[in-house]
């Protein structure tokens, strides 16, 4: 037996799968996918087979020739979820599994008409990353194994299904409306991914075009009018772009995260539809994903670094390339701020501020933090800065064309990186960096004057120092963001009037300025704005912004109760995701 990966029942000495066919149909009222998935292996094998799964509901397994093939699930843990092993007879050559997903499926998340922008279709889409997947479909659920797939979705007649995938046409019968799919590219199956909903689309470029509810579907086009333009600049940095389409949807709010980097379809949260294009930064870092995360993929995610720290750092190479050096600066140095409220919050010396990490046992999604990701991109930087950029570009794209549509681990890296570029990993003291805690004091700091500025003013807060009028007139949004992330966390009730006033703070339509404001305004309990929190948290499921304002309330005695009450209100509209996080928060 050979485990390659602790969050996977799979097997390496077992057979493989190489392609996968799903033919389910959506079921908004039981909240489940019903249906088949037929395996496909990569040669004809016999023998026990382990697949990954989470309460499916299985109802037969069947060989390619109809004849039925024995199967239990033989254990059950807490993070790996149910082993379904299945006892193939010689010469199998697919698996067809007929069955459906729990109404708590973790991946997925099914939305009421009213948690929509049109209010009239309900809504469902997938979050398969980290381990998601198998509660979706049963397979070797592992980044270490990749698949093609095709697929055949059934949803009610008026809506549209969409997946990380070349759609292949529909046919609708009877009222149901028959989707397919397929996707040639091999992918890791965290990266399976479906969205079903009232959807149309603007066409953006040529390769291009965004997704959303008819409602969003003109600002979603606005907002993101310069991805082709990325496309063509991440083309030069990085390679060309093997994924044919690099198409978006805009999701309803309750979707988790910022971004998701599914393949030929990047999901996006509509809180970055800010009406002045502040927030492409996400979709630069999603489309970064398509050579850094989705063609190189991390084995495990105790390797997650090589995902995100990567894309980190491809996506402020993009930026700095269509929106110049300032706004990648601007960026890098708001997510910095970030990085270190996670930091402070984990104390010093803590492993998971490593950036290889070990999660034999650990939910990876309890784990989840801007370590990898900033400590990632700082650490590729630094390797940057040392070699000189014009021979890091060219190991870049060494790196992506020898490991393209392959899943490396953190040792595997290292061995490449020595033989490129030898010597260069104890020159920047990468031991510190990879198996080390916090922040090595090698690390680089973005300088600009316009941080500073804003530092020194918002360090001056205490003994009286404002802005002045004509200072803030040219602030940027992610200007007024870094100023607010530098202020003390409680202020009283006379400097939170001013800040609301000053800055038009209540009705902020930024989400990353509002939150960022609503932080400070309810660790302070400052009433006024207190309303306005409770909207966010009732309209909004992105749990980057779910996080701070529930810890902020809880934080302060005069809110606990209302943080309390508030959850218990609105937990069942927030993805399952959301809801357990905010959940166990709430609960330390
Ligand atoms: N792949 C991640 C999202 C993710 C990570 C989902 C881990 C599940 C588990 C995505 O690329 C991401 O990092 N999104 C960020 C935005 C980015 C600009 C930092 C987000 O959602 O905030
Ligand atoms: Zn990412």
């Amino acid at each position: 037996m050979s485990r390659i990966d602790p969050h996977s029942w799979c097997d390496s000495d077992q057979p493989r799968q190489r392609h996968l066919d799903l033919d389910l149909t959506v079921d908004f009222e039981a909240r489940a996918l019903s249906g088949t998935a037929r395996i496909d292996l990569a040669a004809p094998a016999g023998g026990p087979l382990d697949l990954d799964g989470r309460d499916l509901a299985i109802d037969s397994v069947v060989d390619q020739a109809g004849a039925k093939i024995p199967w239990t699930v033989a254990q059950t843990e807490a993070v790996r979820g149910d082993r379904l092993r299945l006892d193939l007879p010689q010469g199998t050559e697919s698996i067809t599994v007929t069955y459906a997903t729990a109404s708590g499926a973790l991946a997925l998340g099914w939305l009421e008409p009213q948690q929509t922008a049109g209010g009239e279709h309900p809504f469902m889409f997938s979050q398969c990353q980290p381990i998601h997947a198998r509660t979706m479909v049963p397979c070797q659920d592992t980044p270490r194994n990749r698949v093609t797939y095709d697929a055949r979705i059934t949803v009610p007649a008026p809506l549209r299904a969409v997946m990380s995938a070349a759609s292949g046409g529909q046919q609708t019968e009877g009222g149901q409306t028959a989707w397919s799919f397929s996707m040639p590219q091999a992918i890791p199956t965290y990266l399976l991914a479906l969205a079903v909903g009232n959807l149309e689309a603007r066409d953006l470029g040529p390769r291009c075009r965004v997704y959303a509810e008819p409602e969003t579907v003109e600002q979603a086009a606005w907002e993101f009018a310069e991805t082709d333009g990325m496309i063509t600049s991440a083309e030069k940095l990085f390679g060309p772009y093997e994924w044919d389409r690099f198409d978006m949807l805009v999701m309803p709010p309750a979707f988790p995260y910022g971004g998701m980097e599914n393949p030929r379809l990047t999901f996006l949260t509509p809180t970055l539809l800010a009406g002045d294009r502040s927030q492409v930064n996400v979709v630069a870092h999603e489309l970064a994903h398509s050579w850094t995360g989705n063609l190189v993929t991390n084995a495990t995610m105790q390797d997650f670094w090589l995902n995100e720290g990567f894309t980190v750092y491809a996506e402020r190479r993009i930026l700095e390339e269509v929106y110049g050096r300032a706004f990648a600066d601007l960026q890098s140095v708001v997510r910095r701020n970030a990085l270190q409220v996670y930091l402070d919050k984990m104390g010093q010396g803590s492993p998971v501020s490593h950036l290889r990490t070990h999660l034999e046992g650990v939910d990876p999604d309890e784990v989840y933090s801007l370590v990898p990701y900033e400590k990632g991109a700082q650490f590729v930087q630094l390797l940057e800065d040392a070699v000189g950029l014009e021979r890091f570009d060219a190991f870049l794209l060494q790196y992506i064309h020898t490991f393209r549509f392959q899943s490396i681990t953190t040792d595997e890296f290292l061995a490449f990186l020595e033989e490129q570029l030898p010597g260069i990993y104890e020159q920047v003291r990468g031991p510190e960096w990879v198996d080390g805690p916090d922040m090595p004091d090698n690390e680089i700091l973005v300088q600009a004057a316009a941080v500073d500025r804003l530092r020194d003013l918002a360090a001056g807060w205490s003994d009286g120092v404002r802005p002045d009028a004509e200072t803030r007139a040219g602030w940027s949004s992610t200007e007024v963001q870094l100023y607010l992330q530098d202020l003390p966390r409680v202020i009283d009730e006379a400097g939170c009037r001013w800040l609301d006033e000053t800055f038009a703070l209540d009705g902020q339509g930024n989400y990353e300025v509002l939150v960022e404001w609503l932080t400070i305004a309810a660790g302070s309990a400052y009433a006024p704005a207190l309303p306005r929190v409770r909207q966010v948290l009732t309209d909004m499921g992105r749990m980057k912004y779910l996080k701070p304002l529930y810890l902020a309330l809880k934080n302060n005695e005069d809110t606990l109760a209302m943080a309390r009450e508030l959850f218990d209100a609105v937990k069942e509209t927030y993805h399952p995701l959301s809801r357990a996080s905010v959940e166990g928060m709430l609960l330390e």
